[in-house]
């Protein structure tokens, strides 16, 4: 039975899919937003209304580079209007000190900053943008003036994860008071990268053996969060806290997605900001409710003991690998696909030398750094 599901906690709001960087790991769809079709202050401003009054608390500013909207301050400003806490998810790349002011003015809560590796090398090879490692770090010299709560996004896979002990460095001198180890999830562009990012196995085991660890060394000053490899796990994870569970996104077009990656599900179709009030489009969008709760689901998930806890794992993965966004996670033990995925894994693993597939960004495309 369907039951009603509680409103949203947080929002991610895609303010547009440009960026300077061109990361191969980039989670936006492969058809990304066009520059005429981002949404304009005031819809942004009326949605970030909409949404505290359907009960989100916290709103993710993100994209893309958010900061190459040229109304940031002005967003930002709005969202703390609506009562919204606000979060700044950035490259820095964009970012200056006086505009980091002025955001500080309108009262930005936290900033969340990408790192695509722990010095010039990695990061300006992994992001496809020469000079970004050394701004990022003039900018948080800024950001450290200021006093904005920090948190650190290391995007881990096979070509970085040897620097995770660096990055939790790093993190500590940045006065950061978080870090998020995330493995790369295989969608949007990652899912092209496979052969360049998947992770090997021992890999994977090692960067969970160090993450334990760091835990319990730098217990009270360093919050870790991790994202494994799922690929080579035995269970999923419980993806977007449950399918219209806990949060949604709206694209730079307005459309609105249980998921950054339900777009690549085909049989759905995504209502708009535009057309139709964001509350109803949480309670009952026809997107929202394909994959609520454990009513849609078939067996093995149907009958395991774990369906309410990972809620079949992710929809957007069960369609990218097998076809079928109603299967379990192939990532699941109990999944047929299970091994085919290890085998898989193990595959684009063993490509030592695949090159990275930079994304394109809408309008900026450009040589990667080398
Ligand atoms: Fe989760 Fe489904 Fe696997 Fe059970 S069978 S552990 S519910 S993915
Ligand atoms: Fe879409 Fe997991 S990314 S459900």
């Amino acid at each position: 039975m369907q039951v009603k599901p509680p409103p949203p906690i947080a929002m991610l709001a895609e303010l547009t899919h440009r960026c300077p960087l061109s990361c191969p790991y980039c989670s936006n769809p492969v058809e990304m937003a066009k520059l005429d079709s981002e949404m304009d202050t005031e819809t942004w401003a009326r949605i970030f209304k909409e949404a505290a009054a359907l009960g989100v608390l916290q709103l993710h500013l993100s994209g893309g580079e958010p900061a190459s909207r040229r109304d940031l301050v002005a967003l930002v400003n709005a969202a703390r209007e609506a009562g919204l806490y606000t979060n700044l998810i950035t490259s820095a790349i964009g970012l200056s000190e006086r505009r980091l002011h002025e955001l500080d003015d309108v009262g930005l809560d936290h900033i969340q900053l990408s790192l695509q590796g722990t010095d010039a090398a990695m990061a300006d090879k992994v992001g496809g943008y020469r000079g970004g490692f050394d701004r990022k770090m003039k900018t948080v010299e800024w950001i450290k003036k200021i006093g904005f709560p920090l948190t650190l996004n290391f995007v881990l896979h096979r070509r970085n994860a040897h620097q995770l002990p660096r990055a939790l460095e790093l993190a500590q001198e940045m006065g950061a008071r978080r870090i998020e180890v995330a493995t790369v999830q295989f969608h949007g562009w990652a899912l092209r990268n496979r052969d360049a990012l998947m992770p090997t196995r021992e890999q994977a085991q090692q960067v969970t053996r160090q993450v334990a660890e760091a835990r319990k060394n730098l217990k009270g000053q360093l919050v870790i969060d991790y994202v494994p490899a799922d690929y080579h796990d035995d269970y999923p994870k419980r993806c977007m806290g449950g399918w219209g569970t806990t949060g949604l996104n709206v694209a730079p077009d307005g459309q609105v997605l249980p998921c950054h990656a339900a777009q690549s599900i085909p049989h759905l179709t995504f209502d708009r900001v535009q057309d139709r009030p964001l509350a109803d489009i949480w309670f009952h969008g026809s997107a929202f409710n394909a994959y609520r709760g454990t009513d849609w689901m078939s067996d093995p998930c149907k009958t395991c003991e774990r369906k309410t806890i990972d809620f079949g794992g992710c929809r957007c993965q069960a369609m990218a690998v097998i076809g079928d966004a109603a299967a379990t996670d192939p990532v699941c033990i109990k999944s047929p696909h299970h091994q085919t995925l290890q085998n898989q894994a193990n595959e684009h693993a063993a490509k030592s030398d695949a090159p990275f597939i930079y994304r394109t960004a809408p309008g900026a495309a450009r040589e990667p750094a080398e």
